[in-house]
């Protein structure tokens, strides 16, 4: 029961009950969470109150609305550590997740303005596009556009990227030493050609990643525009002084 005598107002406490149980497993993520009406007959608090708590921990990042299904317990954020250059497979593989792609479209096409200077590509502009949904154990967790300069990858577009780490395959079938990269990293919304692939509402909020990726002669072999649901990814860093 809530404690009615205490000067903590009754939907703090709620909230407060239910992050415990989500801390501690009892509800696990992805569970549905109790009604509204439920939890207010359980507590013996108004359903108001209850909305309250709900909200805030919706807010929080703790919870998740789904229109005409529900309020369910959110999957935990990965933190994605900022110093090392990885790639999504390693990231993925070192949680202990199976790391997957969904290939949207593999194609060549005249590199745009924007793509030619971050590759330094001269006059042969052809690039390698490779549009990926990249998938956690079954989960989408990013939407990835590759450009790679064809010149250096011809036979790329023949290979199966479906279980394979481009990095992987660059590395062990390419002989190519990756060296630094150099990413941007900035918030968005989702939009119409990214947010059903990644399975969250249209306009929810995203980290943007830009990166471009030198090889040991540092010379750039990719440019890559990634959208990352906010809800599942934050960044962290360690700062030195
Ligand atoms: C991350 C980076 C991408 C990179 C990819 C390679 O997702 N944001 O820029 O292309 O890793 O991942 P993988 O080797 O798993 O295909």
């Amino acid at each position: 029961m809530l404690n009615k005598n205490i000067p903590i107002p009754l939907y703090y406490q709620l909230k407060e009950r239910l992050t415990q149980t989500i801390c501690e497993g009892e509800l696990e993520p992805g569970a549905l969470m109790p009604s509204e009406r439920e939890l207010s007959d359980r507590y013996e608090i108004s359903r108001m109150t209850v909305r309250q708590a709900l909200g805030e921990m919706v807010k929080e990042g703790l919870l998740v609305r789904e229109q005409g299904k529900g309020t369910f317990v959110a999957e935990p954020k990965i933190a994605q550590p900022l110093l090392r250059l990885t790639s999504f497979s390693e990231d993925m593989r070192s949680r202990g997740m199976k790391p997957e792609s969904r290939i949207l479209a593999i194609y060549v096409e005249e590199a745009a303005p924007n793509v030619a200077t971050a590759l330094n590509l001269g006059d042969n502009r052809s690039v390698l596009v490779l549009e990926r949904i990249r998938l956690a154990d079954s989960k989408p967790m990013a939407y990835e556009v590759s450009h790679l300069p064809l010149a250096r990858f011809p036979d790329l577009e023949q290979e199966d990227l479906h279980s394979v780490s481009l990095y992987t395959l660059l590395e062990e079938k390419h002989g190519l030493q990756i060296k630094f990269a150099r990413q941007v990293i900035e918030v968005g919304l989702s939009d119409r050609s990214n947010s059903e692939e990644l399975g969250i509402a249209l306009k929810s909020p995203v980290l943007l990643i830009e990166r471009v990726t030198f090889d040991a002669d540092e010379r750039p072999f990719e440019f890559v525009s990634s959208v990352y649901r906010g809800d599942r990814y934050k960044l962290q860093v360690e700062l030195h002084r």
